[in-house]
């Protein structure tokens, strides 16, 4: 795994890289596929990275969005795995172990460790979570939690 100021470094860039892509840009989609995918290519950690959209015709469920990697579920009911639990809670969920994590959903069996964080606009809306899965076990810190919230918050809200 990478040293943990490595992994800062790389947060910070590629922060400052999907800002500059996306800055004048107000389609969602667009950004959440820019987000995706430079996070995706930016950490050997990352197995499968990409958004579950707030589906506007059934407010208590997750519909697939823009992602990179294998192909992912198209739909999670709230509460549901991590992502129902992340959208529920509005809480970022780190699971270190994908099989320890009661009602997780395997997407991908090679999945086994992830971050998910909710994305929630300036008004105090929920309108997605963002999914990040590893194919090894406990990848994901605060190193984690902090690069993706900030980048989340500053590409969301
Ligand atoms: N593992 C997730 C499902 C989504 S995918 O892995 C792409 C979960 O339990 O929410």
């Amino acid at each position: 795994m990478m040293t943990a100021e490595k992994k800062k470094y790389r947060y910070a860039e590629a922060a400052k890289e999907i800002a500059a892509v996306i800055d004048g840009e107000d389609n969602l989609i667009a950004r959440m596929a820019t987000v995706s995918n430079i996070l995706h290519h930016a950490f050997d950690h990352y197995f499968w990275t990409g958004f579950y959209l707030v589906d506007p015709n059934k407010p208590d469920a997750l519909v697939i969005g823009p992602y990179q990697g294998s192909l992912g579920c198209l739909r999670i009911a709230f509460g549901k795995g991590v992502c129902g639990t992340a959208a529920t809670t509005r809480q970022t969920q780190i699971v270190g172990d994908v099989h320890a994590f009661a009602g997780h959903i395997a997407c991908d069996a090679r999945s086994l460790s992830e971050i998910v964080v909710p994305v929630v606009t300036a008004a105090g809306d929920l309108i997605a979570v963002l999914d990040v899965d590893s194919d090894q076990k406990g990848q994901f810190d605060e190193i984690d939690r902090e690069g993706l919230e900030r980048i989340i918050q500053a590409s969301f809200s």
